[in-house]
């Protein structure tokens, strides 16, 4: 007893001490808040004023920065990937179709990394700045505050086929979205609790053409949509046509980041298949949207961990990858 006790006290530092040890430097994934306190100390509160000043001039654009954080993470991790031009050898993760006509926010991004730039020369991280966008504007549109782990590098390549295939798609069953979710290390509550990102911002009529019309291939609506929501729907997201006509993600409070989105899953007006799926019948993340439909304070906590815990994914750290001068291309090739 004492024997195997000591054991494996014994075994576990051995084991353990040097994968903590190694947890800096440039074999660890180590991120932490103070990253730039001396490097360059004002960053924080140029990136927010210039997120605040880009929000104010078009509400939208919280949610613009918030899912290029995420679109961001799911592909080669946090490195700033996303925001690479083609040419030279990259061929853009913009060219996707998660991201292809879709996603936007790159100039306001540019604007803060000329302002870094300015201030403290390549010093702060492409990724970093995503990072801290994504909070800002969650913030600015009422949502809930987290400090940001900071100190990742900024990728040397893209990922075309990452963004194609490991970003969920709308149309997407459940335990695919789960499948493609727990491949980033995110559980189901972390899920749930990121597709609360919905709350705020704009989908396409494409992203969600095929629940009014033809949803599994019988010539029927999806059944899991609410009739007079789908009769309003088709008003403007026609058979053919109309593919970039915008709608909101949450009718109630476009621009407010609240529960509001829960809300609108129970009473089958979600807009994407995949957020209403989240409601599926004895699956795991039913019980969570009911719990985050009924207390707004508990989504708000959750969300602001699992954007932590999203921001951390296989960040670029010590050595590897390099700091941007302008985060669309690699400082040489
Ligand atoms: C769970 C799987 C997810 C799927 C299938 C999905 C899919 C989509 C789609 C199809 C759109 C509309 C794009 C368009 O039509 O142009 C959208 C918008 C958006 N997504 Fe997601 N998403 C998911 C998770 C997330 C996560 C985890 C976040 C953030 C942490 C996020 C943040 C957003 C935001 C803020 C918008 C609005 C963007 C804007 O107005 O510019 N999404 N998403
Ligand atoms: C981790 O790295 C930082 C920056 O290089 C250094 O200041 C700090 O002392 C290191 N911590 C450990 C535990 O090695
Ligand atoms: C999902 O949508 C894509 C793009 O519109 C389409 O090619 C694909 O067939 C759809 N998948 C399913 C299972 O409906
Ligand atoms: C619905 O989709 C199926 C399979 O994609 C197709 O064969 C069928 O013609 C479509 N029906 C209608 C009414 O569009």
């Amino acid at each position: 007893m004492g024997l195997s006790r000591s054991f494996v006290v014994v075994f576990s530092f051995l084991v353990l001490a040097p994968l903590c040890l190694s947890h800096n430097g440039s074999t660890g994934g180590y991120l932490y808040p103070q990253f730039y306190e001396r490097s360059c100390p004002r960053a924080k509160e140029i990136v927010k004023a210039l997120v605040a000043k880009a929000v104010a001039k078009e509400a939208r654009m919280a949610a613009s920065l918030l899912r290029l954080h995420f679109h961001d993470c799911f592909v080669k991790g946090c490195d700033a990937s996303v925001l690479l031009d083609s040419g030279s050898g990259i061929r853009s993760e913009k060219l996707s179709n998660p991201n292809r006509n879709s996603i936007r926010g790159f100039e306001v991004i540019d604007e803060i990394k000329a302002a870094l730039e300015k201030e403290c020369p390549q010093t702060v991280s492409c990724a970093d700045i995503l990072a801290l966008a994504a909070r800002d504007s969650t913030v600015l549109a009422g949502g809930p505050s987290w400090e940001v782990p900071l100190g990742r590098r900024d990728a040397r390549d893209a990922s075309l086929s990452g963004s194609n295939n490991n970003i969920p798609a709308p149309n997407n069953t459940l335990p695919t979205i789960i499948t493609k979710f727990k491949l980033q290390g995110l559980n189901h509550v972390d899920l749930v609790a990121l597709s609360g990102s919905h709350t705020i911002g704009m989908s396409r009529c494409t992203s969600f053409r095929q629940r009014l019309y033809n949803q599994t291939g019988n010539g029927l609506p999806d059944g899991t949509l609410d009739l007079s929501y789908a009769a309003q729907l088709r008003k403007r997201c026609p058979r053919s046509g109309g593919d970039n006509n915008l709608f909101p993600l949450d009718p109630p409070s476009p621009t407010s980041f609240d529960n509001c989105y829960f809300r609108d899953l129970l009473a089958s007006r979600g807009l994407l298949s995949s957020d209403q799926v989240l409601l599926t019948r004895s699956a795991a993340t039913m019980e969570l949207v009911h719990l985050y439909a009924e207390h707004n304070r508990l989504f708000l906590e959750q969300f602001a961990r699992s954007m932590v815990k999203m921001g951390n994914i296989s960040p670029l750290t010590g050595h590897r990858g390099e700091i941007r001068k302008n985060c669309r291309r690699m400082n040489s090739y």
